[in-house]
């Protein structure tokens, strides 16, 4: 067991040390400006925890007013695909809307969830809320770039029982299975019938997670690749980011990153020191690398010998020979090279 006296001689090392550096972050608590549009449009101040040392804004979620909570949420946890979400209510109303806290989360069986927030002005729920809690069916239809005003335009909080179809221009069409209309002009459509909603609160704010299992989708054959797949290049999908930003999943924005499935990437921490602490080589090239399941033969380096940019660094200065070496197998890496860029750097 202690003894007293190291006990208080620890309490007192710790008022010296530990408190003044603690202090010290507090003090560097910075009051940020920023616009918040639910104030009148107006900038609002607001002091929020900002910890220098480590360039973060740290924020505590029940020290914020849920407006502000919401647009950091959703900046952050974007792009946000689209459910355009048809509902019929018991008395044959039909409604339309986006919900963008969305996403597929089981193949087998089935499922796709969306969640109908209530409303922070007012604590009120939504319509499509209303409908799938009368009828327990929808239609997922979802967004491509082509109708993304006419998605905004059935986002505005018309009366129960307007008809959002007729709002926004979009052309019904019947479903097979369920009694929800579909949207034409969406590329895929997703009848579905609701398992389960979980209710997350009572407060403004709180989602009301629809549980949606899919029985029938229908894909526009026009954005089909020749093996039957959803091309996304033909797709031209839109997904929502924070405040009023979308982005659109077309050309450049739109990559292939090689998966290496089945393969057992020997991992950035077992690369060898010189190439780990690079200062040329970033993360990602680091991963690349990484992704191999070993370290290339010594033979199999001899090749890139005769690389003509191999042979201009190794013939000069012996000092700048690391850096140019690394420099040469980045520009490999960025290009999709591993395997050169792994020869390059073990010669
Ligand atoms: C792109 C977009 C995404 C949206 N996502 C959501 C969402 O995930 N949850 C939500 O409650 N409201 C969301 N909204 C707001 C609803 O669409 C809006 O409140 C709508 O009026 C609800 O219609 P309803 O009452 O007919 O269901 C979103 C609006 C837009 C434009």
């Amino acid at each position: 067991m202690k003894s007293p006296f190291l006990y208080l001689l620890g309490i007192e090392l710790k008022k010296q040390f530990v408190k003044p550096f603690v202090t010290n972050r507090v003090n560097q608590a910075k009051s940020i400006d920023y616009f918040n549009p639910v104030h009148n449009n107006q900038f609002a101040q607001k002091k929020v925890l900002y910890l220098n040392q480590k360039n973060m804004l740290t924020i505590d979620p029940t020290k914020i007013e849920t407006p502000d909570l919401h647009q950091y949420i959703i900046s952050s946890v974007a792009p946000r695909p689209i459910a355009f979400v048809s509902t019929m209510g018991a008395d044959g109303s039909i409604n339309l809307a986006p919900y963008s806290f969305f996403n597929a989360f089981s193949s087998n069986p089935p499922l796709v969830i969306f969640s109908s927030n209530r409303k922070v002005r007012g604590n009120t729920t939504k319509d499509t809320l209303k409908n799938v809690e009368d009828t327990g069916e929808c239609v997922i239809n979802i967004v491509n770039y082509k109708m993304v005003h006419q998605m905004s335009l059935a986002s505005v909080e018309y009366p129960y029982g307007v008809n959002e179809f007729e709002k926004a221009g979009l052309t019904p069409l019947p479903s097979e299975i369920v009694k929800p209309l579909r949207v034409k002009e969406a590329p895929v459509q997703m009848e579905c019938t609701v398992r389960e909603i979980i209710k997350l609160g009572s407060k403004g704010g709180a989602g009301n997670l629809i549980i949606c299992q899919v029985v029938r989708i229908h894909i526009r054959e026009a954005i089909l690749n020749e093996k039957g797949r959803i091309d996304p290049f033909k797709a031209d999908l839109v997904a929502r980011m924070g405040r009023h930003y979308y982005c659109r999943a077309n050309g450049s924005a739109i990559f292939e990153l090689p998966q290496p499935v089945n393969i057992l990437g020997m991992g950035v921490h077992n690369l060898p020191e010189a190439i780990r602490l690079s200062n040329i080589l970033t993360g990602n090239n680091l991963a690349q690398l990484a992704s191999f399941i070993s370290l290339p033969e010594e033979e199999a380096c001899e090749v890139v010998k005769a690389d003509e940019r191999v042979m201009s660094i190794l013939a000069g200065n012996l000092q700048e020979k690391e850096k140019q070496l690394h420099q040469y197998a980045k520009e490999l890496l960025d290009t999709g090279d591993a395997e050169k860029a792994w020869k390059v750097l073990m010669i």
